[in-house]
């Protein structure tokens, strides 16, 4: 994994250029759910990681993962469109999954739109798999595509 730039916990300061991007590359023709307040709310929980990553004192990356019993949930990522197909998005994921393993963890599940065929490449790219399709699942009735990995096998605790 590149060390440049370095992924970190994302801080308060951080909540409202993270709701920003979720706006414009996420959320983009939906109603905005994330909001700094929502955002912010996040970096405080204790079972969410945030993380972000800071290029000449400007967001270039985040990631939020949420934990649930023995699973995490990728509630959000997204790479600055300039920041693009440099690595980044796979080191921003590496590190929320080094954090869920950590955590212990035993499966990462992440849900993309059905028309998003760059983040289902990406992500079929990182070793997860196409699970099952949610009909409607957006508010603009696009498909959702379930996405899963599995960190640790059955017989591994
Ligand atoms: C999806 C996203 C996070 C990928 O981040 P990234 O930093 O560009 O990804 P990486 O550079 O780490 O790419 C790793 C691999 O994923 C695949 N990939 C990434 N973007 C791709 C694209 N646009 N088309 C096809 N494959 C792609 C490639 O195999 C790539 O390796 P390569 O560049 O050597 O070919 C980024 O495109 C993004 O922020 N999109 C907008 C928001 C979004 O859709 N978020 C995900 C849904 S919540």
């Amino acid at each position: 994994m590149t060390t440049d730039p370095p992924v970190r916990l994302a801080r308060p300061e951080d909540a409202a250029e993270i709701a920003a991007m979720s706006r414009d590359l996420i959320e983009r023709g939906l109603p905005w759910t994330w909001r700094p307040e929502r955002v912010l709310k996040a970096i405080r929980h204790p079972e969410t990681n945030v993380a972000v990553a800071r290029v000449d004192d400007e967001l270039a990356a985040f990631g939020i993962m949420e934990y649930l019993e023995t699973d995490a949930y990728l509630a959000l990522l997204a790479v600055a469109p300039s920041r693009q197909r440099t690595g980044l998005g796979t080191e921003i994921v590496g590190w929320l999954e080094a954090s869920a393993i950590a955590a212990g963890a035993r499966r990462i599940r992440v849900e993309a739109r059905r028309d998003n065929v760059p983040a289902r490449n990406f992500y079929n790219e990182l070793g997860y798999h196409e699970v099952a399709i949610r009909r409607g699942r957006y508010s603009d009735g696009v498909d959702g595509v379930v996405l899963e990995k599995w960190l640790r096998g059955a017989g591994e605790g």
